[in-house]
C-alpha cells in the first residue's frame, strides 16, 4: 500500500504535492518522492525514509517551479526501502517518470523482455518496468496510446500516475483494484490515493473504476477505458471531514482494517500461489531456504501477542499438515529461558512490525547460537527483516490501529502459504488433500468477504452483552488460538472488560468455577473433528446457566438448540478456520468496544510497536 498523488495546475507544484501527500503518509512511509515537469524538462527528487526527508532535501536542493508533478509515499513491496528503490521511477531517457500503489505480478517477465529489448534497469521494484514498457510502446504510439497499451500488458494490481516531458501539459493516470481518486478543481485538477489528500483544494471527486485511465490537464480531466473508448462521468461532492476521509468513512481504523482483510489477504498470495500449474512459489532466497529445511531438526516459532496467537495456529498446520516438530514460544521468555540451540534449529519470528524488542533479541540471540533465522513480517526492511536469513512478507499494507486485525489474518495466511509449501516439497501430503488445500487458499479471500458480512450479527450480539465485565473464549485444536486471540482482542480495546481465552478442554480443570447465570462464554465452533467435543463443553456453560455466544459454520443447523447468540462463518477446511474466525471475533470486540465508549483506535497504555522490553 503506497500513496500517489498528481497534480495539474497553477499553484506552486512542489508545495502542492507534498502536502497532499503528507496527507497520505498513512499509506507507507519507508521513502518518498516527486517528479515535476518545468521550462527544464522532468526534475526528480526522492528520499529513504519519512516524506520529512524529502521535503528537506527538496528545501537544500529546490526544484525550479512548473505547472505538473507527480509524488510518492512508500511501503515497500518489491525491494528494500532506499532512494533508487523509491518512486518515481523513471525510463531509459529520463524524461518520462512513474509512480504506482500495487503489485505488477509478471514484472519479471516483462523486465526480462525490456532488458533483451537493451532497457536499462536501475531499482529493484516491479514499478520500474511501467516506465520502460510506456517507453517501448511510445516508439510507435502516442504517449496516451502507448500508456494505454502497457497497462494491458500488467498482471496484477495498479495506481499507476505518469508525467513526460513529451507532453508537457498532460498527466496520465489509471487504476486496477488499487484505488485512485480524481479532483476536479477550477483551472486546476487532481489524482491521489484517496480523497483527504486533495480535501483543501476541492470536494468535487470523480471515482475512477478498475481498468479506466485518465488524462489531466488544466481543462480538467478526460477518462478512459483501456481500449481507448471515452467515459463520461461527472464528479459528486464529497461531505468529508479529512479524519473522516483518511478512515475512508469507517469511524475508525480498527473498523477499516477488519474490512481491508480480504484485499490483504489477496496481497499475501499474490505472485504466490499458482493454482493453474498446482504449485506455490517464492522468491529465489526464500524457496532456497525453504528446500533445506529438512535438514532442521526442530522449528521455533517466537512472537509477542497477536502474533504469537498466529504463531499457535502454525503450529498446529506445520505439525499436522507439513509433520515438522515445532515448538512455539513467547518471545519474551524464549530469551531468558536457555533454549537448546543450534544450526540444527530453524527460528521463524512472526511480526508485524519486525521491531518488537523481544522477538528481535530472541532472533539476535538465536543467531548467536549458530540458528538458522527466518521471519513472516509485514514492514519491508524492518529490523527483523534485515536480521533474519530469509524474510515472508505478508504485505498487508500499513496497520495504523493499535489492535492487529488484517495482520493477524494475513500472518495465519503465509504459515498456510509455508505449510502447505513445506509439506508438498517434502512430500508429506497426499495428492488430493494437497489440492483441496490448495483450492481453500486461493478461495480465502472471496471466504473472508463472505465472513465479514458476519458484521450486522456480530453487531446485535455485541448490543447484547455490552453490559458484561467478564468473558470466556474458548476453542479447541486450531481454534484454540483464536479463542485466546479473541479475548485479547476485547479486552484490549475494551479497557472495562476483562476477557481471557482457554482451550475448552481446561475448562474444567479451573475456570468453570466462575460460570454463573449470564456469564458470557464465546465458542469458536466451526465444523471440526473435535465439533462434538466443543458441543460437550458448550453443554456444560449451558448446565451452569452461562450464556453462549457461538461462532459456528455456515448451515450448522444442529448448534442453533445450543447457542443463545450464532454467528456464522462461511464452511471451510479446519485448516482455514481460524482465518474466518478472526473476522466476527474482532467485529464481536470492536461493537461491544464501542458500546462502552471505549478509545478503539488507541487504547490506553498500549503502543503500536513495543520497541521497548
Ligand atoms: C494486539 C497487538 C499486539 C502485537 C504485538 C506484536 O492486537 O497488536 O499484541 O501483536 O505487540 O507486535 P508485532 O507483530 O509488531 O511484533
Amino acid at each position: 500500500m503506497c500513496g500517489i498523488v498528481g497534480y495539474v495546475g497553477k499553484k506552486p507544484v512542489v508545495e502542492t504535492v507534498l502536502e497532499a501527500l503528507g496527507r497520505l503518509e498513512y499509506r507507507g512511509y519507508d521513502s518518498a518522492g516527486l517528479a515535476v515537469l518545468n521550462a527544464r524538462g522532468l526534475a526528480v527528487r526522492k528520499r529513504p525514509g519519512k516524506l520529512s526527508v524529502l521535503a528537506d532535501a527538496v528545501k537544500r536542493e529546490p526544484i525550479r517551479s512548473g505547472h505538473l508533478g507527480i509524488g510518492h509515499t512508500r511501503w515497500a513491496t518489491h525491494g528494500e526501502p532506499s532512494e533508487i528503490n523509491a518512486h518515481p521511477h523513471t525510463d531509459c531517457s529520463g524524461s518520462l517518470a512513474v509512480v504506482h500503489n500495487g503489485i505488477v505480478e509478471n514484472y519479471a517477465e516483462l523486465k526480462t523482455r525490456l532488458l533483451a529489448k537493451g532497457h536499462r534497469f536501475r531499482s529493484k521494484t516491479d514499478t520500474e518496468v511501467i516506465a520502460h514498457l510506456v517507453e517501448e510502446h511510445a516508439k510507435r504510439l502516442p504517449l496516451d496510446r502507448a500508456f494505454r497499451q502497457a497497462l494491458k500488458e500488467l498482471r496484477g494490481s495498479y495506481a499507476v500516475c505518469l508525467v513526460s516531458a513529451k507532453e508537457p501539459h498532460r498527466l496520465f493516470g489509471a487504476r486496477n483494484s488499487s484505488p485512485l481518486i480524481i479532483g476536479v478543481g477550477k483551472g486546476e485538477a487532481f489524482v491521489a490515493s484517496d480523497v483527504p489528500a486533495i480535501l483543501d483544494h476541492t470536494r468535487r471527486i470523480i471515482y475512477l473504476n478498475d481498468r479506466e485511465a485518465v488524462e489531466l490537464s488544466a481543462a480538467g480531466p478526460k477518462l478512459f477505458t483501456l481500449e481507448g473508448r471515452p467515459i463520461r462521468r461527472s464528479p459528486t461532492t464529497v461531505a468529508w471531514t479529512v479524519s473522516a476521509a483518511r478512515k475512508e468513512g469507517f469511524p475508525h481504523f480498527m473498523l477499516k482494517e477488519i474490512h481491508e482483510q480480504p484485499s490483504a489477504i489477496e496481497q499475501t498470495l499474490a505472485n504466490r500461489l499458482d493454482p493453474a500449474r498446482g504449485r506455490l512459489v517464492f522468491d529465489r532466497r526464500t524457496k532456497r531456504f525453504l528446500d533445506t529445511l529438512d535438514a532442521t531438526e526442530k522449528l521455533v516459532i517466537i512472537a509477542c501477542g497477536t502474533a504469537y496467537h498466529a504463531g499457535l495456529v502454525g503450529e498446529y498446520m506445520l505439525e499436522e499438515v507439513a509433520r515438522l516438530p515445532v515448538d512455539v514460544d513467547l518471545a519474551s521468555e524464549f530469551r531468558y529461558r536457555g533454549p537448546q540451540l543450534d544450526r540444527r534449529t530453524t527460528v521463524l519470528a512472526i511480526t508485524q512490525s519486525g521491531e518488537t524488542a523481544d522477538t528481535l533479541a530472541g532472533i539476535q540471540m538465536a543467531k548467536a547460537h549458530g540458528a538458522r533465522t527466518m521471519a513472516i513480517c509485514n514492514v519491508m526492511g524492518s529490523s527483523i527483516a534485515r536480521e533474519v536469513d530469509a524474510v515472508l512478507y505478508t504485505h498487508a499494507g500499513p496497520e495504523i490501529a493499535v489492535a492487529s486485525t488484517k495482520a493477524y489474518t494475513s500472518q495465519v495466511t503465509a504459515l498456510a502459504l509455508l505449510t502447505l509449501y513445506l509439506a508438498k516439497h517434502f512430500r508429506r501430503i497426499p495428492l488430493a488433500q494437497w489440492r483441496r488445500l490448495l483450492d481453500g487458499l486461493e478461495a480465502l479471500p472471496r471466504l473472508m468477504r463472505q465472513a465479514l458480512t458476519s458484521e450486522a450479527a456480530a453487531k446485535a450480539t455485541a448490543a447484547k452483552y455490552a453490559g458484561a465485565r467478564n468473558f470466556y473464549y474458548l476453542g479447541r485444536r486450531y481454534n484454540f488460538p483464536s479463542a485466546l486471540e479473541g479475548a485479547l482482542k476485547l479486552k484490549e480495546i475494551c479497557p472495562v472488560i476483562h476477557a481471557e481465552g482457554y482451550a475448552a478442554g481446561e475448562m474444567k480443570h479451573g475456570p468453570i468455577s466462575l460460570i454463573r447465570k449470564g456469564w458470557p462464554v464465546v465458542f469458536v465452533a466451526p465444523q471440526s473433528p473435535v465439533y462434538e467435543k466443543v458441543v460437550s463443553n458448550i453443554e456444560e456453560v449451558r448446565a451452569r446457566h452461562g450464556s453462549c455466544i457461538v461462532i459456528a459454520s455456515e448451515g450448522d443447523a444442529h448448534i442453533t438448540r445450543y447457542a443463545d447468540s450464532l454467528i456464522t462463518i462461511p464452511k471451510t477446511d479446519e485448516f482455514f478456520s481460524p482465518i474466518l474466525a478472526a473476522a466476527p471475533l474482532q467485529l464481536f470486540a470492536y461493537y461491544v468496544a464501542d458500546a462502552n465508549g471505549a478509545d478503539i483506535d488507541q487504547p490506553p497504555n498500549l503502543a503500536k510497536s513495543v520497541t521497548v522490553e
